[in-house]
C-alpha cells in the first residue's frame, strides 16, 4: 500500500480491527438503493462512519453511513454503506482516507456499485452493467495535490479484466443479464443536458453518473484491483418524455438490488475459492 498523509487511515483501521479482526479481502462501496445488501452480511459488526476516523459524513438520502463488516458467502469483506460524492463539498479525495483504511486492513479487492443514466436505448432502466472502462467528463480528479510521483497511475484496465470475466460466468451462472460498458463521470449534482447526453453518447460512453470515478482512480492508486457495476435507473436527459429525477433513481435502484445483490453475493462466494 502507499504511504499515507497522515495516519488517519491507521487510526480507523485500528479501530476495525479492535471491533471485528480478521483477513479481510474484499471491500464493496454499496451505492443508492443497495443498502439493504449490508443485511446479508454473516457475522457482521455496525460501524457508524462518525467512529470511524477520515470516513465520510454521507448525507445523501438513500446512504446510511456505516461500516459493515463480516463474511459473505464466507469472504471477510467490509460493506462501506454509504458513499460521499464530490458534488456534496467539492472534494474529489472525499473517499480516500476509508480507502487507505480498507487497504490498510489487508483488502486488495474493491468492489463498487452506483446507480446510473443510461445512454442507450438498448439498455434500459432496470439493467445493470460491470463497467469496462470510464470517461472522466468532469476533469476533475481526486489525486491532484498529490506530492509523489505515484501520482501518475496508469489507468490501462483500471477495471480489473479477471474480475469482470469472473463476475460475467457469475451472472451468466446466476441468469442475471449483465451489461458491459463505458462509464462518464459528471460532477453532478444537477443532472445532465441532453445536448450533454448526445456528446456522451458521441464520446462512446454507455452510462452517465456522478459517482465512482474518484474512487476507481484513487484504489489504483493504492494498489487495489477493482470492479464495478452499474444499475440503469434511467435513460439519460432528454432520451424518455420525462426528465431522470433523484426519486426516480433511488426507486429503481430499490427494485433491482436483489439482482445486484444476488450477484454480489455469488461473486464474492467465488472470490472467497481464492483464499488458502
Ligand atoms: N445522470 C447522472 N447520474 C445519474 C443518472 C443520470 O441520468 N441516473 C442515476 N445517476
Amino acid at each position: 500500500m502507499n504511504t499515507p498523509v497522515d495516519d488517519t487511515a491507521a487510526r480507523a483501521a485500528d479501530i476495525v480491527r479492535a471491533r471485528r479482526p480478521d483477513q479481510y479481502r474484499a471491500a464493496i462501496v454499496l451505492g443508492s438503493g443497495l443498502g439493504g445488501f449490508s443485511e446479508s452480511v454473516e457475522d457482521a459488526v455496525r460501524i457508524p462512519y462518525g467512529e470511524l476516523p477520515g470516513f465520510p459524513a454521507a448525507g445523501v438520502s438513500g446512504h446510511a453511513g456505516a461500516l459493515v463488516c463480516g463474511r459473505v458467502g464466507g469472504l471477510p469483506v467490509l460493506v462501506l454503506a454509504g458513499r460521499a460524492h464530490f458534488y456534496e463539498h467539492g472534494d474529489a479525495a472525499v473517499m480516500r482516507p476509508a480507502l487507505e483504511a480498507v487497504a490498510a486492513l489487508g483488502v486488495d479487492t474493491l468492489i463498487l456499485t452506483n446507480a446510473a443514466g443510461s445512454v442507450r436505448q438498448k439498455m434500459p432502466p432496470g439493467s445493470l452493467m460491470a463497467i469496462a472502462d470510464h470517461i472522466n467528463v468532469s476533469g476533475l480528479n481526486p489525486l491532484i495535490g498529490e506530492p509523489s510521483d505515484r501520482r501518475f497511475v496508469n489507468m490501462v484496465d483500471a477495471y480489473d479484466p479477471a474480475l469482470r470475466a469472473r463476475l460475467a460466468a457469475c451472472a451468466a451462472r446466476l441468469g442475471v443479464h449483465l451489461h458491459l460498458g463505458v462509464y462518464a463521470w459528471f460532477s453532478g449534482p444537477s443532472f445532465e443536458t441532453p445536448a450533454e447526453i448526445r456528446m456522451a453518447q458521441a464520446l462512446g460512453a454507455d452510462t452517465v453518473g456522478m459517482s465512482t470515478v474518484p474512487e476507481v482512480i484513487l484504489a489504483r492508486f493504492l494498489g487495489l484491483r477493482v470492479a464495478a457495476i452499474s444499475t440503469i435507473t434511467n435513460l439519460g436527459a432528454g432520451m424518455a418524455p420525462h426528465g431522470p429525477s433523484h426519486g426516480e433513481t433511488k426507486e429503481v435502484a430499490g427494485a433491482a438490488a436483489g439482482q445486484l445483490s444476488a450477484l454480489l453475493a455469488g461473486f464474492l462466494a467465488d472470490l472467497a475459492g481464492d483464499v488458502p
